[in-house]
């Protein structure tokens, strides 16, 4: 049996910065309130037509087979998560294989929103774990800019997302390291609580045509904040104490736990919940908003890059967002 490796990791996130004091010249905001209700002071937003989702995401996998020091033959398969897909079809994981100019590999698209890496990986444990694929890329991408409403009517939404890439190579290894656990869940009761619902087959052409909604405003995302939140913070503690009872670990075990940046007030709540000192816990939303699938991989290669894992440390990665779905993954580096 093998373990499966984090063997690469890497990130993209587009130049152009857009700070809370630029979002004020476009709706009724303030960096002050951004600041106390979300902890973000800036955010990423693509800027260029031909950076697409799935070409920030090749960026990304192209830094992280780099750091695994591999060559991009060896991959033999591609799961890219995102909710912010270049098509409506065909997925964006054929579109990543084609830019890398690898082997006809199998790729496969994850539709799991905030909780989509986590999906991803878990995922990808299990074909290595059985024996079927060495080395698997797993990429989060997403291009929230061109979706949002930036008005004063989709402020609450518009100020917290950003756009953003991170991969990792996950690799079989015969080694006691590696992904020990994964968990997933589901609650799709809530489906519309946090969700952008036109255009899809429930809303399709014919109906686009003869759509009153002139503004556009089913078309943006919705989000029932105040809801999301006080369901994010109960299911992210659920399912990090589900990781660690897996393993028979407790939270003082936790070397370091990167949450999905969903909020930084989510993120401080779980941590004075589970009582973590400062050092067991990352945090990057200030810097890029919430890029969905793209944050976990994206803050696990910052903390990376800046030496915060060690070998043998125990890393939680936890997520929760729209579905609802939420997720964790416990690693023994
Ligand atoms: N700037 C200024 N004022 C604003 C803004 C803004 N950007 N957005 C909303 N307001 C106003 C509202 O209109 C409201 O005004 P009113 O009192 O006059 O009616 C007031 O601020 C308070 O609005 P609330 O929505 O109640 O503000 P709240 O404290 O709930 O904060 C927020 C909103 C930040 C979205 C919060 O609900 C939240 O953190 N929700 C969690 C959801 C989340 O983090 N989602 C991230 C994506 S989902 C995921 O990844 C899991």
């Amino acid at each position: 049996m093998f373990n499966s490796v984090i063997k690469g990791l890497g990130y993209y996130v587009p130049e152009n910065v857009v700070t809370n004091e630029d979002l004020t010249k476009m709706m009724d905001t303030s960096d002050e309130w951004i600041v106390e209700r979300t902890g973000i002071r800036e955010r990423r937003w693509v800027n260029d037509d031909k950076l697409t989702t799935s070409l920030m995401g090749t960026y990304a996998a192209e830094k992280a087979i780099k750091d695994a020091n591999i060559d991009k033959n060896e991959i033999d398969f591609i799961i890219f998560s995102t909710l912010s897909p270049d098509y409506y079809f065909p997925g964006s994981g054929v579109l990543l294989q084609r830019n890398l100019e690898i082997k006809e590999v199998g790729a496969l698209d994850v539709r799991n929103q905030c909780s989509g890496f986590i999906y991803a990986i878990s995922i990808a444990d299990q074909y290595i774990k059985s024996g079927m694929y060495k080395n698997i890329l797993v990429v989060g991408s997403e291009i929230h800019s061109g979706g949002l409403e930036k008005t004063s009517r989709g402020r609450s939404v518009s100020v917290i997302f950003g756009d953003g890439a991170g991969a990792a190579v996950i690799s079989a290894s015969k080694g006691e390291s590696g992904i020990l656990s994964t968990h997933l869940h589901s609650e799709g009761k809530f489906a519309e609580e946090l969700a952008v619902i036109k255009p899809a087959t429930t809303f399709w052409v014919d109906k686009i045509k003869n759509d009153d909604d002139e503004d556009g405003s089913g078309y943006y995302p919705y989000m029932n904040g105040n809801f999301v939140f006080k369901n994010a913070v109960v299911r992210f503690e659920q399912v990090i104490f589900e990781a660690l009872n897996h393993s028979n670990l407790k939270k003082e075990d936790i070397s370091l736990l990167i949450t999905h940046q969903a909020n930084l007030r989510i993120s401080q709540y779980i941590q004075k919940r589970l009582k973590l000192s400062d050092s067991q816990v990352y945090n990057n939303i200030m810097k890029y908003g919430n890029t969905t699938a793209a944050s976990i991989p994206i803050a696990l290669t910052e903390a990376y890059n800046s030496n915060l894992i060690k070998k043998g440390d125990i890393v939680v990665l936890a997520a929760f967002g729209s579905g609802f779905t939420w997720g964790s993954a416990l690693i023994k580096w």
